[in-house]
């Protein structure tokens, strides 16, 4: 189970600080929100930040782009440490294919994001080729926004593709994840918990971490084994 607080709800003015709390926590990632102000209505920060809280840490860096131009911060993000990169699949097939090769090409590990609107069926032919799809439970843009209940059955069909194809991409969550709402998501088949508020703003965040940690793998369920139809 891959726990990965998000950076998005961390204090801005003390960033490097905030890092080294994540650094100690036990945490599997850190996700970092990338907002251009155009594909969302928000902007957050861009690959300076991202190269120097790099030289303060040895986390797997999660680089989020919510941005309408990917191809153009690509490589920034890749020689500023990003060690996985989230694109969003609306942007379209055509535009799609190409920058998932493109991050492969980097050497960096591949993420497909999908918004709340979107059906999950236009993920489907990038599977194969991803590490990790990553299933938005809120509408990106912000941080601290509820839990959309209805994306549940996205997961569980993410789920079961991936067991019916043998494939071993992550199944991520983002979005108004908490310590009740990370449970129903590893049930439903989530296997990394992307988390801003819930852990950014507690005190103890490595205690919130190993809370979160503890609440999933309790509500997970094993894997059933593949069943191979008669010939
Ligand atoms: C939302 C971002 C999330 C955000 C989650 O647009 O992609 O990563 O930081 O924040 P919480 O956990 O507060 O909903
Ligand atoms: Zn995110």
């Amino acid at each position: 189970m891959i726990i990965a607080p998000s950076l998005l709800a961390a204090n801005f003015g003390r960033l490097e600080k905030e890092v080294a709390r994540v650094n100690t926590a036990r945490a599997d990632w850190l996700h970092l929100d990338i907002m251009d102000g155009h594909f969302v209505p928000n902007i957050s920060f861009g690959p300076e930040v991202v190269r120097t809280l790099r030289s303060e840490s040895r986390l797997f860096f999660d680089v989020h782009l919510m941005c309408s131009k990917p191809a153009i911060l690509l490589e920034p993000f890749a020689q500023a440490g990003a060690n996985q990169m989230n694109i969003h699949v609306e942007l379209g097939d055509a535009t799609v294919t190409s920058l998932l090769w493109k991050i492969k090409s980097l050497g960096v590990k591949v993420s497909l994001a999908i918004n709340p609107p979107t059906p999950i069926s236009l993920a489907r032919p990038f599977l194969p080729l991803v590490d990790s799809l990553l299933i938005m439970t809120v509408n990106p843009g912000f941080g601290g926004q509820s839990f959309i209940y209805e994306m549940l059955p996205k997961i569980q069909q993410a789920a079961a593709w991936r067991q019916e194809r043998g494939l071993n991409y992550h199944i991520g969550v983002d979005g108004g994840v908490d310590f009740e709402t990370a449970p129903e998501c590893a049930c439903a088949g989530a296997d990394a918990f992307i988390s801003g508020t819930t852990l950014f703003h507690r005190h103890n965040l490595t205690a919130a971490v190993r809370k979160m940690r503890k609440a999933v793998e309790g509500a997970a369920t094993p894997p059933k084994p593949i069943r191979h139809k008669a010939s």
